[in-house]
Formats: structure tokens, sequence, C-alpha cells
């Protein structure tokens, strides 16, 4: 075991000097670990929705292509980050070794099955092997082992969630726990791809919070996503318009909140160019939460700007108090959700 190493993990980055591991063009992924980290035996790697995406299209769905992006990705960077969107994923494991100086908040020990709650763009990870592909839900069977840092957040696989289960559902822990802190009673609210993994569970959340109050409108351009969101039954409104076109987002949210516009609008569509869509929903003194990793920081400061728009814009962290805990009791308390999740993403 190594020691000196910090507990955000500047001791893995090679380069740029100086960076932490989450912008680091490269991280050290070789054993041993530093006494203040911990080794997970990883099993599954859920590689976020936006980076899948763009791996797949630009192997033009070949799934051989994608795995030997990934593994050559993980090989140059020593991390699953796309360098394209930038994100990376989280994984499911078994804790195989626990440091010394490790200071262990979480009680873990060795041989528990957990799922990391910090990306994978920041995330050590050697791969051995890829063993299987599981396209549609956006996981990679693999042989290899991941380093965590003292501030690293992970997650005990609760005894009554199915492993998998809890993976897809943790990926989007962030999304839910937001939501329940900017949803109000009597509230517009507006979930962009809604009928999609965080989107059905972000609408569960947001109904939750109004109630029988306020309205919830789903933005969702595919059948079968609308079909999804439709047998869930959490919104009032079901817009079948593309969060590409901001001008048509923004005239069907009118349409159905008689001019009035949304209050929170919550963006959990993979795809780039929808920060106009989110914000021409909201009012101008509203509240729009941008969860999805396609968001451009540029696009969404300066086209505000551009159109006089005062909404606050939220960047979508992914980690807040509570958050896997809060997804799990979801998982257990909305068996509709949960058939969903179990039928579609898991
Ligand atoms: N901030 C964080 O910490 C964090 C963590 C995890 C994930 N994310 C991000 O959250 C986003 C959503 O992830 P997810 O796992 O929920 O993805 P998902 O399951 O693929 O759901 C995306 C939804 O958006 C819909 N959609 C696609 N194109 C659209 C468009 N042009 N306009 C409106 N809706 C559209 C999809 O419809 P179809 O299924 O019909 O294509 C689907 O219903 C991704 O960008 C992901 O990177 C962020």
């Amino acid at each position: 075991m190594r020691s000196g190493g910090c507990r955000y993990g500047t001791h893995r980055v090679i380069e740029p000097k100086g960076a932490l591991p989450q912008n680091a063009q490269k991280v050290d992924n070789t054993l041993p670990i530093y006494d203040n980290e911990i080794l997970i035996d990883v099993d599954t790697l859920n590689i976020d929705s936006a980076s899948f995406r763009q791996m797949k299209e630009a192997n033009n769905g070949n799934i051989e292509g994608l795995k030997k992006m990934i593994l050559s990705i993980v090989g140059e960077r020593g991390k699953q980050q796309n360098p394209v969107t930038g994100s990376g994923g989280m994984l499911l494991g078994t804790v195989k070794e626990i440091g010394s100086n490790y200071n262990n908040r979480f009680d873990l020990k060795v041989g528990d099955k957990v799922a990391s709650l910090v990306s994978l763009s920041l995330t050590p990870l050697k791969i051995e092997e890829i063993i299987e592909v599981f396209d549609g839900r956006d996981q990679v069977k693999i042989k290899g082992h991941a380093v965590f840092f003292d501030t690293g957040v992970l997650a005990k696989i609760p005894a009554d969630i199915p492993e998998t289960l809890a993976l897809a559902a943790l990926d989007v822990a962030g999304a839910p726990a937001q939501t329940k802190r900017l949803v109000k009673p009597n509230q517009n609210v507006v979930i962009i791809g809604a009928g999609g993994k965080s989107g059905s569970i972000c609408c569960a959340v947001a109904r939750e919070m109004l109630g029988k109050t306020g309205k919830l409108i789903a933005i969702q351009p595919s059948e079968n996503g609308r079909k999804r969101i439709e047998r869930l039954g959490y919104c009032d409104e079901v817009l079948g318009v593309n969060a590409q076109d901001p001008i048509a987002c923004q005239r069907a949210v009118s349409e159905v909140t008689n001019g009035e516009m949304a209050d929170v609008v919550i963006n959990c569509a993979p795809v780039q160019d929808t920060e106009m869509s989110s914000i021409m929903s909201a009012k101008d003194n509203g509240t729009v939460y941008l969860f999805t990793m396609a968001t451009s920081f540029t696009k969404a400061a300066l086209g505000a700007e551009g159109i006089g728009s005062d909404a606050l814009i939220i960047v979508g962290n992914g980690y807040a108090p509570g958050h896997a805990d809060y997804t799990m009791e979801l998982m257990r308390t909305k068996p509709e959700l949960r058939k969903l999740f179990e039928e579609v993403y898991v």
C-alpha cells in the first residue's frame, strides 16, 4: 500500500499537473492503492446516457466498435471519460481492499456490493476485459478494478433492491433530489425528456410535490417515450415537441399554461441544443435545472442573456445529501415507477 495520497485524488493525476481528477486528461489507474483509497472489483459500468449515445453514433450503431472505443478511452485516459461529452457514468462492484487511512464514512466492508455515486469521469479504472454490452440500458459488463479517493461517494446496494435496478436508479439520483427541492405546490413544471430514466423519476417526484395542484407538463418527442409517460400517469400534459426546437417548445408550453409558462423546468434530454427550449419554456423569473450532460454553459448563459431572460439557471450537480437513500425509497414506494425501471432499464 502506498501513502501520501491527496483526499481529492490529485496524486493520481498524470497530466495536466495541478488538475483535479475530473478535468485531468489522464489519471494513474495502477495498483497498489494508496492508504487513503478503496479498491473496487468492477462488475458493471453504467455509461452516462449522453456518452453512450455519442459512442454508439460514432460507431454507426456497431457494438464491437463501441467496445473498442471504451477500451481505447480507458487505455489512454485511465478513466471512462468520453472526450466528446466529457461525461462518464457510474459503476457496480464489490469492495476488494480498504486502505488503512481511508475514512470509510459509509461503513463498508470487504465483500460489500456497492454502486459509485461519483462520476466515472474522475475514477481511475482499469478494464481487463469487456464481457458484454447491454445496448438499450447503457451498461457494460466488465472485468476490472476501480479506485476511489477519500472524498468519493459509494452506496451499499440495499438488500431489498436488485443490484441492476439499484444501479439504473442511482445513476440519476441527483435529479429526483433536486426536483424535490425545487418544486412547490401550485407551480407549472416542465420536464424535458420526461419519458427517459431521469425524466420519469423527476415526474414522479414533481407529482408528489405538486399533489393535485399545479400543472406537470412533459416534453417528449418520440411516441415510445410518450407511451411510457402516459403509462405512469403523473403528467397533466404530454407535448410531442422536440427540445431542439425552442420556438415550438415555447409555443406548446404557452398553450397549455394560458401564456403563464413554467415556474420550474427540468431538462433531462441527452442531446445538444436544448438549453434554449428549457429557458424559453420558463417564466422570466423561473428556475431552469439543466440535469442533462449535453448542456453547454455558453449556449445557456449567452442564450438567456440574448432573449433577456432572468431565469435562475442551475447546473445539474449529480450530488445532493441523501440522494441515494431518497432514490431507493422512491423505488420502494412507487411500484409503477419501479415496474417501468425493471422493464426498460434492467
Ligand atoms: N447531472 C448529472 O449528474 C447526471 C447524471 C446522470 C445522467 N445525466 C444526464 O441526464 C440526461 C438524461 O439521462 P437519462 O439516463 O435519463 O437518459 P434517457 O433514459 O436516455 O432519457 C432521455 C429522454 O430524453 C428524450 N429525448 C431524446 N431526444 C430528445 C429531444 N430532442 N427532445 C426532448 N426529449 C428528447 C428521450 O427520448 P427517446 O428515448 O425517445 O430518445 C428520453 O425519453 C443525459 O444527458 C445524462 O447524461 C446527468
